[in-house]
């Protein structure tokens, strides 16, 4: 019925997190029937990458494209059923593939956190995604995939237990420890320098709903756990976590694309745990300082270009394999009804969350949206919780060294 000679593209093949990723498919049992391309603007980077994959992958097929080339894009699109991006940051370059797949009916993922590009994708090609049958589906990385999930999974168990959803989740970073690599440094540093040239767009970036649809946002308020603060819940002071930003308002849209299932009275927030008493306090302060420092400093131009020149990984650059290996995070779910009742959860991963980890859930990601059936999920813009669910949940605990389980505290 679909005529095109591969599963799976890894467009970005040899970026920092795209060989992480191919290495995972790769070494996937089975992966020997699965029918992938690696692709990129590059060939002899491409060469060189498939011969250091080993394996069998000497044969792997591979696919020339650049990003800002419609008609290699547009050949991309004709060869596979889905394509994996890692080519970033996201709002400099991906727009392109974003058209080619939404006019093509080619299904995609990626690992974007940029949720002002995200906003401005949603705008221009929600109508042809959904004309051309395309499931588009950003942030499958460490944002946002595990708040996601472990939103969805601990919902799941809500109204197995309780037989109705939690109205209230706070998501708490428990434990990490991980790297950042260049390409992530670059899309961050995008985003603030986008943002302080343009008051409408730093608007934007606050608003919790911002990639909900424009027609149905609730009015309901969200927490916003920008200062140090005490959290009874957790016995514990809270910091701002990075990633908050982008996973509240993935989560959100989940929601929404769910019909608001959770209700539009519906909160969610993420802080960092920074521990109990004076020592927590003066935690929550110092990461609340530094995190402030470096946003302040990112968005004067100067001093962006020094952090980027002499401080910051340069794009293509990240965390060591041991580094990446020795890193994990522990996040822990407390979820409220509206009658008082909780229940917790928590999801851990066996490595460095934006790279390895974040590697094998983009890979996951994929695989899972080139075996899904579009029965019932039709085209459009969607949320790795509202497309894959289920299916993505047992992947990423079977093949991606994540865990979700319900807890005690
Ligand atoms: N969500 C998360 O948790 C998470 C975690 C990590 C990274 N990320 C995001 O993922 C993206 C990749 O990160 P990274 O560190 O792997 O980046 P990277 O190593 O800097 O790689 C960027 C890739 O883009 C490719 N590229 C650049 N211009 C291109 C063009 N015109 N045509 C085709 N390819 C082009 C590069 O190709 P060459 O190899 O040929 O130079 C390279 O493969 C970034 O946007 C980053 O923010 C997200």
């Amino acid at each position: 019925m679909n005529a095109k000679p591969y599963d799976i593209a890894v467009f970005g093949a040899t970026s920092f997190v795209g060989k992480l990723l191919c290495q995972s498919l790769a070494s996937q049992p089975g992966a020997s029937g699965l029918k992938w391309a690696l692709a990129g603007r590059s060939r002899e980077k491409l060469e060189a990458f498939r011969g250091s994959l080993g394996l069998e992958a000497g044969g792997l097929p591979l696919l020339i494209a650049d990003a800002a080339d419609d008609r290699s894009l547009s050949a991309l699109c004709a060869q596979a059923r889905v394509v994996i991006s890692t080519v970033g940051p996201y709002a400099l370059y991906g727009e392109p593939l974003i058209k080619a797949c939404t006019e093509s009916g080619t299904d995609y993922c990626d690992l974007t956190g940029e949720v002002q590009w995200i906003r401005r994708m949603l705008d221009r090609y929600e109508p042809a995604a959904k004309a051309s049958g395309a499931r588009i589906v950003h942030c499958c990385g460490f944002d946002s995939i595990p708040s996601d999930l472990g939103v969805y999974f601990l919902q799941k168990h809500a109204l197995e237990r309780f037989g109705r959803y939690c109205t209230h989740i706070k998501m708490r970073v428990k434990a990490m420890r991980g790297g950042v690599s260049g390409g992530t440094i670059a899309s961050m540093l995008n985003v603030v320098k986008e943002a302080s040239v343009d008051p409408a767009l730093r608007r934007a970036l606050q608003n919790p709903y911002l990639l909900c649809p424009q027609d149905r946002r609730p009015a309901t308020r969200q927490d916003n756990l920008m200062r140090p603060q005490y959290d009874a819940g957790f016995d514990a002071w809270l910091a701002p976590f990075v990633m908050a930003s982008v996973n509240t308002r993935v989560v959100l849209r989940s929601n929404a694309l769910l019909n608001y299932a959770y209700g539009e009275d519906f909160r969610y927030d993420e802080a960092m745990l920074a521990g109990a008493g004076l020592k927590g306090r003066l935690k929550a302060y110092a990461i609340a300082g530094a995190l402030g420092g470096f946003f302040a400093m990112a968005a004067i131009a100067p001093a962006r270009q020094a952090l980027t020149r002499f401080v910051l990984p340069a794009p293509g650059e990240g965390p060591s394999p041991q580094s990446q290996k020795n890193g994990f995070y522990d996040l822990r779910f407390l979820g409220t009804l509206s009658d008082g009742r909780t229940l917790r959860a928590k999801v851990t991963g066996d490595a460095d969350p934006g790279y390895l980890s974040t590697g094998k859930m983009l890979g996951q990601a994929g695989l899972c949206l080139a075996h899904s059936s579009k029965d019932g999920k039709q085209g459009g813009f969607w949320t790795p919780a509202a497309l894959l669910g289920d299916a993505l949940l047992d992947a990423l605990q079977a093949k991606a060294g994540l865990s979700f389980e319900l807890a005690d505290a």
